[in-house]
């Protein structure tokens, strides 16, 4: 595996595939790789002749109290297991060479943005886009392969590159899952014992949901309300950021479910802020 850590050889490799025909995936990431992290990679490889992952701490989609500072970190833990599963190159650059000194340039979806995570980072998708669409520049994938744990953030970077006609084809992969449920994420090493003994709860309660919604209940505000309930029982500890349940495309709260659904939730625990989905329509 290559080790490119400038953003000029990480440019002439991509050019030198591109040139013998060879179909690059790019996996963007920010490091700490768990199994949700190889099962993208290895997803990349189906697709491709050839894999490249990003491994960047990006600064500009963190907010000013967020935790970009203890963000946790294990360079070479990452490089074996990147290794380990055939990935061609790790591309890890400085954040001082990622963005001059002084970057004006943003990419933003404001439409999308806005609302679920966006309404308490309301500048965290502006720097995921611009991040993005630097790296698929660099890299000049064919593909890329994004985790569908970040429902909101896959389809910002989907209109993002429907808008700008950017010519990468955008896959999402099924959540990867602990075997009690917990979404796989980095941030799930900020639990404390007590914490991560609560945290399957958040998933336990999404499937109740769902199972409401294939008993035949529709009304948005009773499916949520239930959850509500689950989750003051089952993660005591917990505190919503927010409950939704919106379009899948276009991220609008339901008030009725009909043909397509997803309920998206964020849950503070303790200093980790958790997300998951499930998709509730079509059953
Ligand atoms: O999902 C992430 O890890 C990050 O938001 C991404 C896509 C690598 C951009 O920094």
């Amino acid at each position: 595996m290559q080790i490119l850590s400038t953003l000029p050889d990480l440019s002439a490799q991509a050019e030198r595939w591109r040139t013998e025909g060879q179909r690059i995936a790019l996996v963007p990431t920010m490091g700490y790789f768990h199994e949700g992290h190889l099962a993208l990679m290895r997803h990349a490889r189906s697709l491709a002749h050839r894999v490249v992952v990003s491994r960047f701490i990006n600064p500009t989609q963190f907010g000013p109290a967020e935790d970009l500072a203890a963000y946790p970190r294990d360079a070479g833990r990452d490089i074996a297991l990147a290794g380990a599963e055939g990935v061609d190159a790790l591309f890890q650059p400085a954040a001082e060479a990622m963005y001059a000194p002084d970057h004006a340039t943003w990419v933003d979806v404001p439409a999308l943005s806005s609302v679920l995570c966006g309404v308490s980072r309301p500048t965290h998708f502006r720097g995921v886009c611009t991040v993005v669409l630097k790296l698929f520049h660099l890299a000049r994938p064919h593909v890329a392969v994004f985790g569908e744990k970040d429902w909101q953030q896959l389809a910002v970077i989907r209109r993002m590159a429907r808008d700008l006609n950017v010519d990468v084809d955008i896959v999402g992969h099924p959540i990867v899952r602990e075997s009690d449920g917990l979404a796989m994420s980095s941030r799930n090493a900020y639990l404390s014992a007590e914490e991560r003994a609560q945290a399957p709860g958040i998933y336990r309660g999404l499937l109740a949901m769902a199972h409401r919604v294939r008993q035949g209940e529709r009304d948005a505000a009773a499916l949520l309300a239930g959850l509500r309930e689950d989750l003051k029982r089952d993660v005591p500890s917990g505190e919503p950021d927010y409950l939704s349940i919106v379009h899948p495309d276009t991220l609008q709260n339901l008030t009725r479910l009909d043909d397509a659904a997803l309920v998206a939730v964020a849950v503070r625990l303790g200093r980790a802020r958790l997300i998951d989905n499930l998709r509730l329509l079509p059953l």
